[in-house]
């Protein structure tokens, strides 16, 4: 069983190699939007705009990969070298919040999942962009970027949030979703996000 289980684990990590590693960034209906096209990075647990990059940590300067931007491998992880790799999730607030190393996921997690959701316009080939979906019956969904202060920054200008089905913020912009930017290189983002 064991052995099965480490054979599927190295499956879906060639899977990802393969193709699914990505920055993000947001996209939105309107073109001229000043959300359309930031860049989303890691740090502090969640996800923000504004940051010329994420905040990481690396136990040895000499020997850790990036650090400058914040990669995703799938929706579901950050590409990272850190054993265990850090997962990301939404919040039961809707912040959408990734793990901190050596750690499991937090049982208060808003139940529902990301979509990979096809964008079509007549202007443009179409193209794909991420979303987020409750599980729950109600079925509330959808990406918002909304105001804040990072404690320790003062660039990050909103953070990303999934509508979940407690989000109860009022001051935020919802955006068409989380546009992927593919990337070939196999290298991890960082060795850990923090
Ligand atoms: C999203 O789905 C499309 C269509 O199935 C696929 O080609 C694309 O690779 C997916 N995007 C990512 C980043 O997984
Ligand atoms: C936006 O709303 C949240 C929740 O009510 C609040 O905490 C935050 O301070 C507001 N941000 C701004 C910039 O008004």
């Amino acid at each position: 069983m064991a052995f099965v289980q480490s054979l599927l684990s190295i499956v879906s990590l060639a899977s990802v190699v393969a193709g699914t590693v990505f920055q993000t960034s947001v996209f939105t209906a309107d073109a001229d939007s000043p959300f359309n096209g930031q860049v989303v990075n890691a740090a502090g647990g969640a996800f923000y705009l504004g940051l010329p990059k994420p905040g990481t940590f690396c136990p040895d300067p000499t020997q850790c990969p990036g650090g400058t931007t914040t990669l995703f491998a799938g929706m579901n992880a950050l590409w990272v070298e850190v054993p265990g790799g850090q997962q990301v999730y939404v919040a039961e607030s809707g912040a959408i919040s990734f793990t901190i190393a050596h750690s499991l996921l937090p049982p208060d997690v808003a139940q529902g999942a990301f979509t990979n959701t096809t964008v079509v316009s007549d202007c443009a080939a179409p193209f794909n962009v991420f979303n987020w979906k409750s599980s729950e019956a109600s079925g509330t969904g959808g990406i918002l970027v909304c105001p804040v202060n990072l404690p320790g920054t003062t660039t990050a200008s909103h953070q990303i949030y999934a509508k979940s089905p407690s989000f109860s913020w009022t001051n935020c912009t919802e955006v068409i979703g989380l546009l992927p930017l593919v990337t070939s290189s196999q290298d991890f983002g960082a060795f850990e996000y923090a």
